[in-house]
């Protein structure tokens, strides 16, 4: 490691590129069920379209059309394990608690399976499948306050909930609060 040099905090992860089977199948992923907006479309050898959230982004998602058959077949359900190389998943936040229940709504009334629903510390969140296997987490961010304090107890916090039927839509709001370690309480 260089000493004359350093690694600078970076501003966030900027945007993620997926290789996908068919890129009709992963457009309509994208835009009709998940609510991104397609930017562009370009021809790098395979065709590759970017998707941004909304204005002020250039592009939070792209897909590019794979040109190779895929060697095994995507996993039918998604869980939270080590087993596989790559990308574990990718998770996508929505504005705000109502944007999240709606989201949550519209993937239910399409046939969307949620293969885990729950709360975490920091998130609540429900975790699906792209079409080619690839863990997705929706989720909606907790008011800083309530997990800052303790973010890796917030981490490591998780309350599973109901994956179907309209228990899988219902949020509380009673969230736990990490406060800091060196806080005592009485
Ligand atoms: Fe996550």
């Amino acid at each position: 490691m260089s000493e004359s040099t350093q690694a600078q905090r970076p501003a966030g992860v900027n945007h993620l590129v997926l290789n996908v089977a068919d890129i009709e199948i992963s457009h309509r992923f994208w835009t009709e069920l998940m609510g991104f907006e397609l930017v562009s479309t370009v021809q790098l050898g395979s065709e590759m379209r970017f998707y941004r959230s909304g204005p002020g982004h250039h592009h939070d998602i792209a897909i590019m059309q794979c040109t190779q058959p895929p060697s095994e077949p995507a996993p039918q359900r998604w869980r939270p394990s080590g087993r596989r190389m790559g990308v574990n998943h990718i998770a996508i936040g929505y504005p705000d608690r109502e944007s999240f229940l709606a989201q949550l709504s519209h993937l239910q009334a399409n046939a969307v399976t949620f293969h885990l629903r729950g709360n975490h510390g920091m998130t609540h969140s429900a975790y699906i499948n792209d079409p080619d296997g690839n863990g997705i987490e929706v989720l909606y961010e907790l008011p800083v306050e309530v997990w800052d304090g303790d973010v890796r107890a917030a981490l490591g916090h998780f309350e599973p909930l109901p994956t179907e039927g309209p228990e899988a839509l219902e949020d509380r709001t009673d969230y736990p609060i990490f406060p800091a370690r060196d806080v005592v309480t009485a």
